[in-house]
């Protein structure tokens, strides 16, 4: 039997290599452990997860020395088609996640909240099956004064050949993602993302380049006693989610917490618990969320950590849209807030 010291040694030695063996685990390796094999399609996942890992790096790069350099603030004078002024780190973005897949024989075809219509990369057509749907830059109101933003990412299988190029096989629901989630270019850089066999957080190392295991299997807290919503729209809402806000007010010991880049609202919720929200308004029933890049990506990340994601009615992976910019009302987070939300909607208390 080892003397005292001799264990001491051991527990060292055990130690070191746990953290060196976290220290390896990248994105990469990680997705292909969570396939438990080497095959095509293994290879396939590993490889564009690595490509939208890129992407993040480049963007988490120019957004750390935004102040340093010319022309990466302020507005570029376009408006986009949801309407809304276009910045110039959203076009960046943009470019960004369509350069990474070029010649990656990975990724047929983009669709993105800056592009009216998808982005298709011919030479990648014949092998790359897949689609990338994302959100470049969410929250980019916040990209003027060194705060929290988000990219928003999901891959699906590109059914048929889409000769048309109308992109009519995207028109299904969230359960056909095949994998979804976020970078949030916060303090550091994280990337959360799911294959559907749990929710996986990493941190971007600097020194190394790589995204690193932060923590595996995330798990929502059933409740949480944050409640997150742009309440400058009041008066906008239906009269049940005004309930359900007075609800909030009354109830002891709730805090509001709104940055406005719901990827970093998001991510509070899915580490601390709480609800998100972003109702319709009586301008806009629907709200102002987008289906296929920004809510169903998430619901999928929320759903795998055992939390909820609805419009009021119906569950967000199961919405069909009916044009490739949808949006839809969000309520997304703890399981108990969620259903209190919804028992508001339904219920009327
Ligand atoms: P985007 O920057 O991609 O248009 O998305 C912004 C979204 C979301 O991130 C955020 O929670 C919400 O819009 C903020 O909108 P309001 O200013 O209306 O609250
Ligand atoms: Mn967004
Ligand atoms: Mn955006």
């Amino acid at each position: 039997m080892a003397s005292l010291p001799q264990q001491a040694e051991l527990f060292e030695d055990e130690a070191a290599d746990r953290s060196l063996d976290r220290d390896c685990t990248t994105l990469s390796r990680h997705v292909l452990q969570q396939c438990q094999n080497f095959s095509a399609e293994a290879q396939d996942l590993s490889a564009l997860m690595n490509r939208i890992a890129l992407a993040g790096k480049l963007v988490a790069r120019r957004l750390s020395r935004a102040g340093l350099m010319e022309g990466v603030l302020g507005f570029t004078g376009e408006v986009n088609v949801q309407g809304e002024s276009v910045k110039k780190m959203d076009v960046y973005a943009n470019d960004v996640f369509i350069s990474v897949f070029k010649q990656s024989g990975l990724v047929c075809r983009l669709a993105s909240e800056e592009m009216e219509k998808p982005y298709y990369i011919p030479e990648n057509c014949p092998i790359g099956r897949y689609t990338l749907l994302y959100d470049p830059i969410d929250g980019s109101s916040n990209t003027d004064t060194n705060l929290s933003l988000g990219s928003i990412f999901a891959i699906r299988k590109q059914e048929g050949d889409d000769l048309d190029g109308q992109a009519k096989d995207l028109l299904v629901a969230g359960r056909n993602q095949i994998a979804a989630g976020y970078i949030l270019y916060g303090p550091s850089t994280m990337l959360v993302y799911t294959i559907g066999k749990g929710v996986h957080s990493f941190t971007l190392d600097p020194s190394l380049g790589e995204f690193i295991l932060t923590e595996e299997n995330m798990k929502i807290p059933s409740h949480g006693a944050v409640y997150s919503v742009n309440e400058g729209n009041f008066w906008q809402w239906d009269e049940s989610i005004r309930e359900y806000v007075r609800y909030v007010h009354r109830t002891e010991g709730y805090s509001a917490r709104y940055s406005g880049a719901m990827v970093s609202d998001i991510h509070r919720v899915l580490v601390q618990g709480g609800v998100f929200l972003y109702p319709g308004t009586i301008e806009k029933p629907d709200g102002k969320l987008r289906l296929l890049y920004e809510t169903a990506p998430l619901a999928y990340i929320i759903e795998q950590a055992g939390g909820r994601a609805t419009n009021g009615h119906k569950n967000i992976l199961d919405l069909v849209p009916s044009k490739l910019h949808q949006r839809t009302p969000l309520i997304i987070g703890s399981p108990q807030d969620v259903a209190k939300v919804e028992s508001f909607i339904q219920n009327g208390h």
